[in-house]
């Protein structure tokens, strides 16, 4: 065995892999929404300057795949003027409790709206010659003890849920490596997990590329390579390579595990190397920051038309996040900004603005909003980082009684909110007439955020999280963080509007939400069967009297299933410029491939026949026009076996057909079971009886030899 072999497994150093023989060594940096290229030798967190883009969780709220395409291929123009070959990124684990301290590098609570929008970004960064790293693999969603911590999670929930965006990006954007996470899934390492990177990952989805560990994941090197991780970081590890040539030499590791994932190390080492060098236009990626924060921005609230500003008004600016903008959370994706907008100079270019900091001056505050026409206030929540998880959805205190005091004092208050995550917005928001969801917005964040209330953008942000009303409300709320190295998923698919939905809970703010300074009407949706799924068009009319974009959503029940299900799930979606005045055509495709469930008892995605019901509209909880088709089902049939109950036997056909005959002979004959069975009214008494345990009853029409024969018959 090469020693380089092994060697090649693991870093060189924080961020490089190891070269040898021949083989130059490439960088893999941070990520995800800016390249964070370590500045200094002597400083691991610190980048250079690079555009700092918004966040996943703007990013994700316009809900537009071309923009998250493009900002992948500007990402990958950045990698390429500084050298990097890959981009650890991006972070696509489901937003699963509202406190997830690294909900804002995540996308949604949605695997399908994550799936769609993180494919783009691969597909774009990697059309300019760099890597992705699509992470943290797997059910990494809360930060409380999340280098050691098990995922309780039933299979069902994990395929649907926790690993389908994965899936979606692993099969059609093709990630050049796959990062996997810190914790554990039922019990296992993800770094050690051979079910997860190798049945899963390699052997069901195709995926060819790398496996790379989280920084510090691996606990065991030789468990790791035996489980399909190519690539251990950071480095370098002298003791964990010599493990592994023990492990050859004495047997314990096969020495094709350890050839294979060097070789895969070569292979995207050599891959890189087709890079050419590149540079960027600075002032064309803020600009394109610039234009993604202003699309991701959330009209939450605009009572009496508070919004958009006319500019002839005079302002007061409250709060210092307007000063100093939160434009990003803690932690590994910190960026160093190539330059930095806030709101307050942006705002004060529009309209003339006076600013108090507030927050610990609520009285100047107010005394400044009751002289002025309009109220800014600049809240949020303090403080987003890898790490930790948060411990409240609720504003400072400070902040909360900032809004009171402004709004007390001026009727017209508007809200601009800066968080990574959501905050409740219950306890205040009945106390002022617009809020404005900024969330972490990147570098030109303040500049977007004046483009949307000076109404040169029109607001299309749409939530891709449910508000609750209270943190107790979430469905994840009983089973967070869990204890003692365990937390159970208990509530299983029923992740953020699923479970809202699932037990018809209030909400502040539905899943798919978002106001504009516009309006929009439905008219009928029509769907039709393809080959490939489902086709849904809608005509969407601008009702208003300005351009806007209206995000179309289509959410998809099965009311008769047989499975359980949420009762609506979002299927397909689309952002759409529509002029004042004009209509739009709008066409949604729904792959059939995403209308199927996990069947648990085949372990496979199966579509089941039947009416689906395609629900169209302007959130998860606005659902205006839909339309309803008959979807042919998969040809799976549960094997008959003795155990099946009667009523699985008489819901299958042949099994029917069979039981029928035998039903029909005992008729007239005596016996309790011959009577049960002859009276159809009763069937709902032996319905659940196993077949196999009829033989045992007095007077059973079944003998056991009969039986064996049915299943014979039946084909087992
Ligand atoms: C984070 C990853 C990150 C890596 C390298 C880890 O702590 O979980 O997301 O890419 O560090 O900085």
């Amino acid at each position: 065995m090469e020693p380089d072999h092994a060697a090649l497994t693991s870093g060189n150093d924080f961020w490089h892999t190891t070269p040898g023989a021949g083989l130059p060594s490439i960088t893999l940096t941070d990520g995800p929404h800016g390249v964070r290229l370590q500045a200094s030798e002597d400083d691991v967190v610190t980048g250079r300057p690079a555009t700092c883009f918004p966040p996943a969780v703007a990013g994700a709220s316009t809900w537009d795949p071309d923009l998250l395409r493009r900002m992948g291929e500007a990402l990958g123009d950045e990698c390429r003027a500084m050298d990097v070959a890959v981009l650890l990124g991006p972070g696509i684990n489901l937003k699963r409790t509202p406190l997830g301290g690294r909900n804002f590098e995540y996308f949604s609570e949605d695997p399908l709206l994550t799936g769609v929008l993180a494919t783009e970004w691969v597909r774009g960064l990697q059309s300019r010659g760099v890597g992705a790293s699509l992470k943290h693999f797997a059910v990494n969603s809360q930060e409380t003890d999340r280098m050691r911590i098990s995922a309780d999670v039933d299979e069902r929930t994990l395929r649907e849920m926790y690993l389908r965006a994965f899936q979606r990006v692993v099969t059609q954007a093709r990630p050049w490596t796959v990062m996997c996470s810190y914790n554990r899934i039922n019990g296992t390492y993800a770094s050690q997990n051979r079910w997860l990177l190798t049945d899963v990952l390699r052997d069901e989805w195709g995926f060819e590329g790398v496996v790379v560990s989280d920084w510090g994941a691996v606990a065991d090197r030789v468990a790791a390579v035996a489980a399909g991780l190519d690539l251990t970081m950071p480095g370098p590890d002298d003791t964990g390579d010599r493990a592994l040539i023990d492990a050859v030499a004495d047997g314990r590791l096969d020495p094709v595990a350890l050839e294979t994932a060097a070789g895969r190390v070569r292979a995207l080492v050599e891959r890189a190397g087709e890079r050419p060098p590149g540079e960027y236009d600075a002032d064309a990626h803020h600009a394109l920051a610039r234009e993604i924060a202003g699309r991701a921005i959330v009209l939450l609230k605009n009572d009496g038309d508070v919004l958009p500003l006319s500019g002839g008004e005079t302002v007061a600016v409250i709060g210092e996040f307007a000063r100093t903008p939160r434009y990003q959370g803690g932690g590994s994706s910190h960026i160093t900004p190539t330059r930095l907008d806030d709101a307050l100079t942006a705002i004060s270019e529009s309209a003339p603005v006076r600013f108090a900091p507030g927050y610990d001056n609520p009285d100047e505050a107010a005394a400044l909003a009751a002289d002025s026409d309009v109220a800014l206030v600049f809240a949020g929540s303090a403080h987003e980082t890898e790490g930790a998880d948060r411990d409240t959805l609720d504003l400072p205190d400070a902040h909360r009684e900032l809004i009171e005091r402004v709004a007390a004092a001026n009727p017209r208050t508007v809200v601009v909110l800066s968080n990574g995550a959501v905050v409740r917005t219950s306890p205040w928001e009945a106390r002022v007439p617009a809020i404005v969801e900024g969330w972490l917005l990147g570098q030109a964040g303040g500049a977007a955020i004046a483009d949307v209330l000076f109404g040169r953008v029109n607001p299309s942000g749409r939530l891709t999280e449910t508000i609750p009303l209270e943190l107790a409300d979430h469905p994840s709320y009983l089973d967070f963080p869990g204890e003692h190295g365990h937390v159970r998923y208990g509530e299983g698919i029923h992740v953020g509007y699923r479970g809202f939905d699932a037990r018809e809970q209030a909400v502040a703010y539905p899943f798919g939400f978002g106001l504009s300074y516009t309006t929009f009407e439905y008219g009928a949706a029509r769907a039709t069967v393809t080959d490939d799924g489902i086709e849904v068009r809608v005509p969407v009319t601008n009702t208003g009297a300005r351009d806007g974009r209206e995000v179309v959503q289509v959410y998809v029940s099965v009311p008769g299933s047989a499975v359980r299900r949420a009762p609506r799930e979002l299927k397909a979606f689309a952002s759409v410029p529509i002029a004042a005045g004009e209509t739009a055509g709008v066409v949604l495709r729904i792959a059939r491939e995403d209308l199927a469930y996990w069947d648990t008892r085949f372990g496979r995605w199966v579509v089941e026949g039947g009416e689906y019901h395609c629900a169209v509209g302007a959130s998860s909880r606005d659902l205006r026009t839909t339309a309803v088709v008959e979807v042919p089902g998969d040809d799976v049939r549960a094997p008959l076996t003795a155990e099946s109950s009667v009523a699985e036997w008489l819901n299958d056909p042949r099994g029917a057909a069979l039981l029928g005959q035998v039903f029909a002979a005992a008729a007239g004959s005596s016996g309790a079971i011959a009577h049960l069975v002859a009276d159809p009214s009763t069937i709902s008494l032996v319905g659940s009886l196993p077949l196999g345990r009829m033989a045992a009853f007095p007077g059973s029409p079944l003998t056991v030899e009969a039986v064996d024969k049915l299943v014979a018959e039946a084909g087992g």
